[in-house]
């Protein structure tokens, strides 16, 4: 197993291991290095979708995602966050479900709309592209690690309403129609600002600007000034790892202590594939 860091604050890649014929013992190695350094690069995996649960499921159960349009029709473990539909043409833009997916270009976390969030993603790049495309990861750790004390006092004991449908709301598509997609119906979940990881009991922020709707018991414009505060300074370069994928990477991360987003790409013309499993989470957010 060869490990490389890919910088200076979040992730490594992993080569010399063969995902779909993983021994116990380099899984374990996997498992230390991922509550290590949050985001792993696996290039050249060029594993079924069958391989890719398989593999997942190493870690535990699979999330089925909330939105029926985005589950693969063989595998409803693998959301395709896909401009491609599964006869392999192009969503056209003004569809439901391809401005549904484009929401995934913001910053968030996987399942923060959950009442227990994914613990991770698993992510196979099937079909992808140079031109934009490019998935950002950000270290919520060191991010929190390096606010001032003052704004740490400040934020200590908020709590975030996260919702499903503000993902929704922000599409200035998708807001303004009444057929807005299928989806498995969520509530508004509570979930702390700054939440302590059950695993290596450290410290983070807990953004997910796509579902967070406000901070509780918070005057709104505080409230949101507030978060954009939170998310300009986690978002800056030194947190933030950008993967140019090739074809066949896997990428893995931890969503208990991560963001990420999709740099735009040219959705009319590039076809860009991307199988996804997610990790069921096994606890609520812990407050730290
Ligand atoms: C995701 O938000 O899980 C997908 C990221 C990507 O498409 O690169």
């Amino acid at each position: 197993m060869i490990v490389k860091k890919i910088h200076e604050n979040i992730g490594v890649s992993i080569e010399g291991i063969d995902l779909s014929n993983l021994d116990d013992s380099s899984f374990q190695k996997i498992k230390k290095l991922w509550l290590e350094h949050l985001v792993i690069i696996f290039p050249n995996q060029n594993i079924s979708d069958e391989d890719h649960i398989k593999f997942g499921k190493r870690f535990g159960d699979l999330e089925v995602h909330p939105s029926l349009s985005h589950r693969s029709s063989k595998n409803p473990e693998i959301y395709r966050v896909s401009n491609v539909d599964e006869n392999g043409d192009i969503i056209p833009n003004k569809e439901t479900s391809w401005q549904y997916l484009k929401q995934s270009w913001l910053w968030h976390t996987d399942s923060s709309f959950r009442k227990i969030p994914s613990n991770g993603s698993i992510l196979h790049g099937i079909s992808t592209t140079n031109e934009g495309g490019n998935t950002l990861f950000a270290n919520m750790y060191k991010a929190y690690e390096d606010l001032d004390q003052s704004l740490k006092n400040k934020i200590k004991n908020l709590k975030v309403i996260h919702d499903h449908d503000y993902i929704i709301s922000l599409s200035n598509e998708l807001s303004k129609r009444k057929n807005k997609g299928h989806y498995d119906k969520l509530d508004p979940v509570v979930h702390p600002l700054v939440r302590r990881h059950p695993s290596t009991k450290k410290p983070s922020l807990f953004l997910s600007p796509h579902t967070m709707v406000n901070i509780k018991d918070y005057d709104n414009k505080k409230g949101r000034e507030l978060l954009d505060q939170l998310i300009d300074h986690a978002t800056q370069p030194h947190y933030v790892y950008k993967h140019s994928w090739n074809n066949h990477d896997i990428v893995m991360w931890d969503n208990r202590c991560t963001m990420h987003s999709v740099e735009p790409f040219d959705n009319n013309n590039i076809k860009r594939i991307m199988h996804r499993v997610t990790l069921v989470g096994d606890l609520e957010p812990i407050m730290a």
